[in-house]
């Protein structure tokens, strides 16, 4: 088949599932990763006849992109923040979303001559490398993560985006004790309650329930890191979560029984809560 006759056949074929553009986009992403063109490329060459061993390795990705399958695993790799992330079954793919508690970090790193950082529930790592990129008069970033299966990822990526101020813990972060004091500590942990797991997105249940599902609606990792990181905070240290969008005020208040002050709530760009905040008297 011509290249340019494949593509239109993949993205109409995708296009029973999403929209045209997120189908076309898909596809040259796909395209790209089989053939290695880009999209640019790609344009270049609609005429040309396409090798039939990677005609049917494409063909086959397509067919698993179609059963809901995560085009980011099928790719092996994501980008976060500008960096590139390898991802696949056992690991959380990076979202955009997170964004939002990255720039909290990024901001708030300003204030300490050279901040000592622990990111909890690191998965793919995509918080730690781009704090150790961007922060770049942090004296050590932490990262910590329980599962087996994502840890490989996470170790991967410190390493190929070359990281070398940050120490990987494999631990629980809910007995996990720090070394030294700490400027500031982010965590996305699992935050879904069982009512939402039920309710997911296709893709979403080809990624590890263990970073997903939470006790207590959601709320069992921000009680316990809540009562726990204040010990762990310089005076003035900030503790800054991702939250699921309606949880914000539940955890603004554990954090308020735990003694935090300056806290806040900050929207994504969707509009929906986020991040909520605070700091170590
Ligand atoms: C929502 S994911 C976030 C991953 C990553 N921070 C991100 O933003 O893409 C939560 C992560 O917490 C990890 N996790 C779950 N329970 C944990 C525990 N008790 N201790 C450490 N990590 C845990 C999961 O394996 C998963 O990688």
């Amino acid at each position: 088949m011509k290249l340019w006759d494949l593509y239109q056949h993949a993205v109409a074929d995708l296009s029973s599932l999403m929209d045209e553009g997120t189908a076309s986009f898909e596809i040259y992403c796909l395209l790209e990763h089989i053939f290695g063109w880009n999209k640019h490329a790609v344009l270049l060459r609609k005429d040309t006849e396409c090798d039939p061993q990677k005609e049917s390795d494409f063909l086959q990705l397509l067919e698993r992109r179609k059963s809901g399958y995560p085009l980011q695993y099928l790719l092996g790799s994501w980008e976060f923040w500008g960096y590139e992330f390898s991802v696949g079954e056992g690991v959380l793919i990076p979202r955009a979303d997170t964004e939002i508690l990255c720039e909290t970090v990024l901001e708030a790193a300003k204030a300490f001559p050279a901040p000592r950082i622990a990111d909890l529930c690191s998965g793919s790592g995509c918080l730690p490398v781009v704090y150790s990129k961007e922060i770049t008069h942090a004296d050590e970033i932490v990262a910590v993560e329980l599962s087996e299966q994502a840890l490989p990822y996470l170790k991967k990526n410190v390493e190929q985006n070359d990281c070398r101020n940050v120490r990987v813990i494999h631990d629980d972060v809910l007995t996990w004790t720090p070394d030294k004091p700490l400027h500031i500590i982010s965590s996305n942990p699992p935050y879904l309650s069982d009512v939402e797991m039920q309710e997911l997105q296709k893709e979403v249940t080809f990624e590890p329930e263990m970073a997903l599902l939470a006790p207590e609606n959601g709320l069992y990792f921000y009680r316990i890191l809540s009562q726990r990181c204040k010990d762990f905070l310089v005076s003035g240290g900030l503790l800054a979560f991702e939250v699921g969008w309606t949880q914000a005020k539940a955890v603004a208040a554990l954090m308020e029984q735990n003694g935090y002050i300056n806290i806040q709530i900050l929207q994504d760009y969707g509009g929906n809560d986020r991040v909520v905040l605070g700091y170590k008297e």
